[in-house]
């Protein structure tokens, strides 16, 4: 038995879109921002008389086939033929809206190859967590990591930036609303690919990347927050001009972005960034960040995150 515990990541340079679906393989590279607050605790069990992979996510009997595909790869790797029992516990408070597959399959990642003995060097391990989500090769690492794109298995990885870390960026989740995403990230990453403007968004995300590696060096919270906010907007223009256009954003994601715009123009550092739904969340610094919690707490739940760890067993 091994149990792993990892954290989500927040992207400040998303990752939009796979050259390889089976592989999990991006068509760029990707920067994450691991935080310290929503975590999942996964555990492995081999045993000789299972007939097939177990999983039970939250105390309930679940199914899931990238945990399969993540365990037939082990499996191959290894030459073994058992099964596994997969339980897996996500700490959110509050449960809804927040769960995450990133810190999912990077606890998963180093639980399965500790029980099956593959490597666990972090290499390793955030390729092993791409195969079942590619956000989480990034949540092995504490602090800013990296996701080269790569073009295959072996060069598709994760890699540190800035850790461990704490020059006062904090990350708010403004939660307004918690029901599960509509359109899931794979799916909305194959319509966004059929943008026009996506090439124009990949050569963009090229330059930003390197912006964004000098900004976290030179710990600074304004440019890190302007490219990220910049970055975020460009995949969200790339849904709304796909062949069959789609949105994350809700009314309440524009009000609270509209709010956001105007703190930065009275001299708070608060910048916005989304994911595959329509909550935003906040780039802004810790002495400013119990400010822009107080404004924006009208619009549902407020969670203050800093920087995070690792993949640690538990
Ligand atoms: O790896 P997935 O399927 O969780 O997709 C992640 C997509 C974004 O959160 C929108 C961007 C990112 O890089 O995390």
């Amino acid at each position: 038995m091994t149990q792993a515990r990892a954290y989500t990541n927040i992207a400040l340079i998303k990752y939009w879109g796979k050259s390889d679906i089976t592989w999990n393989l991006p068509t760029s590279s990707s920067i994450g921002l691991t935080l310290d607050q929503l975590y999942t605790d996964t555990r492995v069990d081999l045993t000789d008389d299972l007939k097939q992979d177990l999983f039970i996510l939250d105390g309930q009997l679940a199914s899931n086939p990238r945990i399969s595909k993540v365990l037939d790869f082990v499996r191959q790797q290894t030459g073994s033929h058992k099964y596994a029992k997969i339980t897996s516990e996500n700490h959110v408070p509050n449960s809804a809206g927040l769960a995450s597959s990133a810190s999912a399959f990077a606890a998963f990642a180093l639980a399965a190859s500790d029980s099956y003995g593959l490597p666990t060097d972090r290499p390793s391990l955030s390729r092993l967590a791409r195969l079942g989500s590619g956000s989480a090769s990034r949540s092995v690492y504490g602090g800013f990591s990296i996701w080269y794109q790569g073009y295959d298995h072996q060069s598709s990885f994760a890699q540190s930036i800035l850790d461990p870390v704490d020059f006062g960026i904090r990350v708010i989740d403004v939660l307004t609303d918690k029901k599960t995403k509509k359109i899931p990230s794979s799916q909305g990453m194959q319509r966004a690919q059929s943008s026009l403007d996506y090439s124009n968004w990949l050569s963009q995300s090229k330059m930003q990347i390197r912006e964004m590696i000098a900004a976290i060096k030179n710990k600074d919270i304004e440019k890190i927050g302007l490219i990220a906010e910049r970055n975020a907007m460009g995949m969200h223009a790339l849904n709304r001009s796909a062949d069959k256009p789609f949105d994350y954003f809700a009314g309440e994601t524009w009000a609270v972005i509209n709010d956001i715009h105007r703190l930065y123009h009275a001299g708070i550092p608060a910048f916005a960034t989304i994911d595959a739904g329509p909550n935003v969340k906040v780039i802004t610094d810790s002495r400013s960040c119990q400010k822009v919690a107080d404004q924006l707490k009208n619009f549902g739940e407020i969670l203050i995150q800093k920087p995070g760890p690792g993949v640690v067993h538990v």
